[in-house]
């Protein structure tokens, strides 16, 4: 068999999820605060809330711990990347030092909850590194440290000698004491926590419509929960209002996991500082690297095999075993977005925007998120305000919009039109024109063709397909389908049309 055939196409940790753990939302239920979405975001917060007693239910479309939150790299660290210069950059050193503060907070909380909760999740003590891979991306890391010490992170510098990685690197800026944990356990770890004594998590229940008001109430297929307070914690907010659609970009990157024949993963959590930055880190034995990352619906070519390749050329790989994929939105102004889902409101909340580091910022804003549902002061609430104003940041936001107005009326597939179905190529996916109107057609393996409509049901965009993926993902705000049309990720809640054209 080929490596490909024997590469699981989930996560490391999604094995660890188990089916029907929590019940499907069946009737109506009544609590003080639902929580739609049971990643890190939702299941802390709605640990937090139960902990400052009241009844909470969690609503999760597919399993909880499933999504994102166990799709990821499974580094828990305030050090991220080149953020504090990109934050001081554009809002100050003031906002650095107030992500810096939250961001260790968080890593602080994930390890006392566990700790608190006995949750058995690997969790291990590391060092985390912004390195350069090579000299030209060392100004950045000179930058970064500087910024991050500014922003009170206590970081110290080094040519990345203790990273355990085979190959040298320029440089590196370091941060002591951050964690790697197994993300999907220690998620479900908090929901049973939640789940009892008045409160509840259910899995398999998507919620389709919120009603918000005094209560508000939140209607899945075949149930509904009524509260006074709704959280919303999709990742990608599921709400067409706050404006939020328009001041986000979802990007979408990638992992591969390998069983090495010699050596050893690394001992750090490590990420270059370049614009192509390479992700390490491990999982017991296992060599994990991730990468690659795109806006979601442009094409991410091979990212699976060049991230591979550069595991190959500097490990004595023996078999790459778990690939996956996972998106997160950025905000225009670099910031995450946390706090009333609608300015002044006092009964809908949510929270997105982590930049690819949701472990630590989901848990910042489930302290964050807790505090304002409780009525308690909290200083990080204006600066990560969704509705804060971000003086310079319009060209960014014009852009966006420029390209999600392009992207719903534009078709950029034309190379991959097709006149017939019998056109499709095994195994890859064609627009097809369908009478007056086009369809998306995939041709599976035993060569049957799944046709869809291209017109994402969010807000109309195109779709294009992810050939590393095999699904339909839309450009403006990262909906992603299934080759049958189903929903994979919002902010759609409903299918794509099913096309059979001729
Ligand atoms: Fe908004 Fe597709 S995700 S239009």
């Amino acid at each position: 068999m080929t490596e490909a055939t024997t590469t699981a196409l989930h996560s490391l940790w999604s094995e660890a999820i188990p089916h029907g753990r929590f019940p499907v939302l069946v009737g109506e239920a009544a609590v003080d605060v639902a929580v739609v979405g049971g990643g890190i975001t939702g299941v802390t917060t709605a640990l937090l809330l139960k902990r400052a007693g009241l009844r909470v239910a969690v609503v999760e479309a597919e399993r909880v711990g499933g999504g994102v939150s166990g799709n990821n790299t499974a580094k828990v660290t305030a050090l991220q990347s080149t953020v504090y210069s990109t934050i001081e950059r554009r809002h100050g050193p003031g906002a650095a030092a107030d992500y810096a503060a939250g961001n260790l907070a968080a890593v602080e909380r994930v390890a006392a909850l566990v700790s608190e909760l006995g949750i058995d999740c690997d969790l291990r003590r590391m060092p985390a590194y912004t390195y350069a891979f090579d000299e030209s991306e060392l100004p950045s890391v000179e930058q970064e440290a500087a910024a991050a010490a500014k922003a009170g992170l206590p970081v110290t510098r080094d040519r990345g000698e203790h990273m355990g990685v085979p190959f040298e690197v320029a440089g590196a800026v370091r941060l002591d004491g951050q964690l790697l944990i197994h993300p999907a356990k220690y998620v479900r770890g908090l929901a049973e926590a939640v789940d009892g004594d008045g409160s509840r998590v259910y899995e398999g229940s998507r919620v389709l419509r919120i009603e918000d008001g005094k209560p508000s109430r939140v209607h899945t297929e075949d149930g509904t929960v009524t509260a006074e307070r709704v959280v919303i914690a999709t990742h990608y907010p599921i709400l067409d209002r706050g404006l939020y659609f328009a001041r986000l970009e979802p990007m979408r990157s990638y992992c591969v996991a390998a069983t090495l024949r010699s050596g050893t993963p690394p001992t750090g959590l490590a990420i270059s500082a370049g614009s192509l930055s390479w992700s390490l880190s491990r999982s017991g034995d296992l060599l994990i690297v991730c990468g690659r990352g795109h806006p979601t619906g442009s094409s991410p070519g091979e990212p699976y095999e060049e991230l591979a390749t550069f595991a190959r050329e500097h490990w004595d790989v023996a078999e790459v075993t778990h690939r996956w994929s996972a998106q997160d939105p950025t905000a225009y102004d670099n910031l995450p977005m946390i706090g009333p889902y609608t300015p002044g409101s006092t009964t809908l909340y949510g929270a997105t925007g982590y930049m690819k580091w949701g472990l630590s910022n989901g848990t910042l804003a489930a302290e964050l998120l807790t505090d304002l549902v409780v009525g308690r002061e909290n200083p990080l609430a204006a600066r990560f305000s969704p509705h804060r104003l971000t003086l310079g940041a319009t060209p960014k936001l014009a852009k966006l919009n420029a390209k999600v107005a392009a992207d719903l009326v534009g078709d950029r597939l034309k190379s991959a039109e097709v006149d017939s179905v019998a056109d499709v190529p095994v195994g890859e996916a064609r627009v097809v024109r369908d009478g007056t109107g086009k369809a998306g057609v995939y041709r599976d393996e035993a060569g049957v063709a799944h046709g869809v409509s291209l017109r994402c049901t969010h807000l109309g965009c195109l779709v294009r397909f992810n050939a590393a993926e095999r699904s339909w993902d839309c450009p403006c705000h990262g909906s992603r389908f299934d080759v049958d049309g189903s929903v994979l990720e919002g902010p759609a809640t409903r299918p794509l049309p099913r096309r059979d054209p001729a």
